[in-house]
């Protein structure tokens, strides 16, 4: 429990003067963890509430088909024997399409309930062949080294602050087995500064490869124009990386 400092016992304490002693103390552990936890609300509320509001083939990332995700994948993780995880997969088709391909059943998690309904409807009786994880990878209960390959096509740039970015690497660093890969779609540098409302971190090769750090060596990129359901154009970077424990 905070208390305001340098205040007369007797008086109220200003907003103000809260404010100012809530920066001069850091955090308890206690705090921190209520604040996570409303974040992890926040963050899932949002979610649920696009999902909710908007049909799937009209939210700015859907895509017909997850072509550039799927001939990535398939370059270092052939089917069938590869177990592979998209994170925050939402109502993507890769999914359909890596059973098309021939993967067992491929993993897909997001935060928002709503999204994984909509892939299990649209997939009907396929879907039971795929595991799916209502969870936020912050915090998602995963195996370790459980996956052979590691998507994630537009959830990773939402991360931006430095400690979610950090939790995320260590999610990804325990679950995804040594010598396995991560195929990573974000916003490029020239691409939108916002999504669903909510600002990203836009990434070139190097910066997106400093983030991750040691550990993770990159073999491919490329870029990738999206056109979403409006007509607009996001310019999107695509980087293939090998987990290469030292
Ligand atoms: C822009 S959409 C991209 C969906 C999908 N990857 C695609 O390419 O169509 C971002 C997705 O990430 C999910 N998401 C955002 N933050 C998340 C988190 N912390 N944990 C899990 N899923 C998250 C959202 O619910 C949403 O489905």
């Amino acid at each position: 429990m905070h208390t305001a400092v340098n205040q007369p016992a007797t008086l109220p304490v200003s907003l103000a003067a809260y404010d100012s002693a809530m920066q001069r103390q850091p955090p308890s552990p206690q705090d921190t963890s209520k604040a996570e936890s409303c974040e992890r609300d926040a963050r899932r509320a949002h979610w649920e509430q696009v999902y909710a509001s908007k049909a799937i083939a009209a939210v700015s990332w859907y895509q017909p088909s997850a072509a550039q995700s799927l001939a990535l994948i398939r370059s270092v993780a052939p089917p069938p024997a590869a177990t592979i995880i998209d994170v925050g997969g939402g109502a993507s088709v890769l999914v359909d399409q890596l059973l098309d391909a021939g993967y067992r059943t491929p993993t897909v998690l997001d935060v928002a309930a709503g999204a994984l309904a909509a892939a299990q409807l649209r997939l009907g009786e396929r879907a039971t062949q795929v595991h799916w994880l209502q969870s936020d990878i912050l915090e998602a209960p995963l195996e370790p080294a459980a996956y052979d390959l590691w998507h994630d096509r537009a959830a990773f740039h939402f991360l931006t602050d430095p400690a979610q970015r950090a939790r995320y690497r260590c999610q990804l660093l325990r679950s995804l087995r040594p010598g396995g890969h991560l195929v990573l779609a974000c916003f490029a540098t020239d691409g939108p500064s916002r999504c669903s409302g909510l600002p990203v971190v836009r990434y070139d090769a190097a910066s997106l490869a400093t983030e991750l750090g040691e550990g993770f060596l990159p073999l491919q990129e490329a870029s990738g124009d999206h056109v979403t359901p409006s007509g607009a154009i996001q310019r999107f970077l695509y980087m293939v990386f090998r987990h290469q424990p030292r």
